[in-house]
């Protein structure tokens, strides 16, 4: 059986492209699997998986915790309020406390960057970054580059456009080392003031003006406007950042041709997308969600038998 290269994932960036083609493979049978009458099978039986989550999430949470579910694993579920963080306890005294009891796996969302990190460096546990501040997001990198390969046949030279909000975005990073692994091109585009300097380092070119950027790309991941992130003024209104960089259905029926619209959620309405662009048959935010659910259960499995693997050889 082929084996995932990582003992956690911590971020799309430590994967490899064997690593990636396996998850997206493994997917594909999950997948099959979720369309059944019966969607539950046994193969996490007896694993015991903590989500805790310290920052807000309607798809991650949910998403992780339905793939979990349909692998029958024991569930425990944390959010940061209402739990003993806000009598002082630490990350790690919290986190060493739920693995007394006997937790196998750990899913975090947390605000601060490298937290799945620090965790994998200092428990004995598996971790899965569900979200770092704005550092990684690795299931969605992964769960978009996989709903665009499902729609376009192939990664290979597709051209994708990555748009808005990329100096606060964790998901952008893990887009672009995704995409960029399975052999397509990328460009970013949003405001001057959203794009952080760093993005020199890797293989993607800034677009500043989204019609050339729409009429240059097969696909466009559109990004939230993540105004909880921003301490300053990064452009002057929502009404121009929608003019200039939200897409419209006149954006779309401009182009001469039809391009994927994706959305990791949760949109801002009239900001980053327009309603009417929701209905258009190339938005394809609904399958990214249901997409998402599929490479949960992969990257579930393959870790958890990679972990069955080491403590059996120990
Ligand atoms: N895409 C995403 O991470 O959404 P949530 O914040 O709702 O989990």
């Amino acid at each position: 059986m082929k084996q995932i290269s990582v003992n956690n994932l911590l971020g799309v960036k430590y994967l490899t492209k064997d690593d990636i083609n396996l998850i997206f493979e493994t997917a594909d049978s999950f997948k099959e699997i979720l369309n059944r009458k019966i969607k539950k099978v046994p193969t996490l039986r007896g694993i015991t998986i903590a989500n805790l989550f310290f920052e807000n999430s309607t798809r991650t949470k949910l998403s992780f915790e339905l793939a979990e579910k349909r692998l029958s694993a024991d569930i425990l579920n944390f959010s940061k309020t209402g739990s003993s963080i806000s009598k002082g306890e630490s990350l790690i005294d919290t986190v060493n406390n739920i693995l007394a009891m006997k937790v196998d796996m750990i899913i975090i969302r947390h605000p601060s960057p490298g937290a799945a990190k620090f965790l994998s460096k200092n428990t004995e546990s598996c971790i899965i970054n569900a979200g770092d501040g704005t550092h990684e997001h690795p299931t969605q990198g992964l769960l978009d580059a996989y709903s665009i390969n499902s729609r376009l046949g192939s990664l290979v030279n597709k051209r994708v456009l990555i748009l808005g909000d990329i100096l606060h975005s964790r998901v952008a990073l893990s887009n672009i080392f995704s995409l960029n692994l399975l052999g397509a091109k990328v460009k970013v585009c949003g405001p001057k003031s959203l794009i952080p300097k760093f993005i020199n380092n890797f293989d993607v070119v800034y677009e500043p003006n989204l019609d050339e950027g729409l009429a240059w790309c097969d696909a466009v991941n559109i990004l939230r406007v993540q105004n909880e992130r921003m301490n300053q003024a990064y452009f002057p209104s929502l009404r121009e950042y929608h003019n200039l960089f939200g897409i419209k259905l006149s954006s779309i029926n401009r182009l001469r041709k039809e391009i994927l619209i994706l959305h990791p959620g949760p949109i801002n309405r009239g900001v980053e997308i327009a309603s009417e662009v929701l209905d258009n048959k190339n938005t394809i935010i609904l399958d990214q969600v249901e997409n998402g659910v599929a490479i949960r259960m992969a990257v579930l499995y393959l870790l958890a038998s990679k972990r069955e693997k080491i403590i059996e050889s120990d």
